[in-house]
C-alpha cells in the first residue's frame, strides 16, 4: 500500500456513504487526514468514528453543500486545526430523474444547488485555503457526455461541472492548484438503488464492454490518482470510470 496522502488534509463532500465514503476510506488508508462533510451528520459521524477505529484521522461536518458557508466553516476549521488544506473532493449531489414535463422549480433549484453551485463554492473556498500542490477533484458523471432520457437536469449539471473544472484549472494552475473531474458510469450505491430501475441496470451491463458496473473502489482509485502528486501534470481533465460504456457502441 502506498502512502500518497501522508500528512495531507482532505475534505470529501457527501462522504458519509456511497462513492464519497469510498473516497474517504481510500484517502485515509494512504495516510490522509479526512474531513467528511455531509447533510446526514449522524452518518458522517459514524464514518469518521470508523476511520478513527481503523487507526486513521477524520472529522465529521454536517451541512448543506449548496451553501457557501458550509465550505467556509468546514475548510476553515480544518485549516485552523491542522495548519494546511490540500485536497477537496466535490462529490455530494441530490438527484432526481424524470421527464422534462415533470421538472419543478424546486427540483431544478435543488439539483443545481447541490450539484453545481456547491462546486463553485467548494473551489472558491478551497483555493483560498490551499498552497501550491493543492488538488481539487470533482465527481461528475458519464452523463455529462451522453443524452440520457429523463436526465436533462442531471446531464446538464454534470456537463457544467466539466466546464467549470476546465476554467478553474486554467485560472488556478499558475498557483500550482489542479482541478480535475472523475466521470463514473453506473455504480451500485444507495443513491442509484433509489433512482434507477433494476431492468435498466441489466441493460447497462449488457452495453458495457467490461460487462460489469464500476464499483465504489474503482471510482475511489481514480479520484485518489487525480488528487495525488502522481497526477501533478494533469489538470482540467476528466476521467471516465465506466468499464468502457460511454465510448462503446454495442
Ligand atoms: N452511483 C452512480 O452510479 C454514479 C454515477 C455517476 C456519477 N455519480 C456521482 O457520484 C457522486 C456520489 O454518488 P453516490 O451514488 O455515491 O450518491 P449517494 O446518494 O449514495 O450519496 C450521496 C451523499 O451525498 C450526501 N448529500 C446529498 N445532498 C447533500 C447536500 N445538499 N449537502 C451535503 N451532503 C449531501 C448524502 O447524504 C449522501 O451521503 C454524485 O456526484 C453522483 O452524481 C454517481
Amino acid at each position: 500500500m502506498t502512502r500518497r496522502f501522508e500528512g495531507k488534509v482532505a475534505l470529501v463532500t457527501g462522504g458519509a456513504r456511497g462513492i464519497g465514503r469510498g473516497i474517504v476510506e481510500a484517502i485515509s488508508a494512504e495516510g490522509g487526514i479526512v474531513g467528511i462533510l455531509d447533510r446526514a451528520e449522524d452518518l458522517a459521524q459514524d464514518a469518521a468514528a470508523a476511520i478513527e477505529a481503523a487507526g486513521g484521522r477524520a472529522m465529521a461536518f454536517g451541512g448543506d453543500v449548496a451553501n457557501r458557508e458550509t465550505f467556509t466553516a468546514a475548510i476553515g476549521i480544518m485549516k485552523q486545526r491542522f495548519g494546511r488544506f490540500d485536497i477537496l473532493v466535490n462529490n455530494a449531489i441530490w438527484v432526481r430523474y424524470g421527464p422534462i414535463a415533470d421538472i419543478t422549480p424546486e427540483m431544478l433549484g435543488r439539483m443545481v444547488g447541490t450539484g453545481f453551485n456547491s462546486i463553485v463554492w467548494g473551489i472558491q473556498t478551497a483555493a483560498d485555503a490551499m498552497e501550491a500542490g493543492g488538488s481539487i477533484v470533482n465527481i461528475a458523471s458519464a452523463a455529462a457526455f451522453i443524452g440520457m432520457p429523463q436526465g436533462m437536469v442531471y446531464g446538464g449539471v454534470k456537463a457544467g461541472v466539466l466546464g467549470l473544472s476546465r476554467c478553474a484549472a486554467a485560472e488556478l494552475g499558475p498557483r500550482g492548484i489542479r482541478v480535475n473531474s472523475v466521470c463514473p458510469g453506473s455504480v451500485p450505491t444507495e443513491g442509484v438503488k433509489i433512482n434507477v430501475d433494476p431492468e435498466k441496470v441489466k441493460l447497462r451491463i449488457a452495453k458495457t464492454p467490461m460487462q460489469r458496473l464500476s464499483s465504489v473502489e474503482d471510482v475511489a482509485r481514480a479520484a485518489c490518482f487525480l488528487a495525488s502528486d502522481e497526477a501533478q501534470s494533469i489538470t482540467g481533465e476528466s476521467l471516465l470510470v465506466d468499464g468502457g460504456s460511454t465510448h462503446a457502441y454495442l
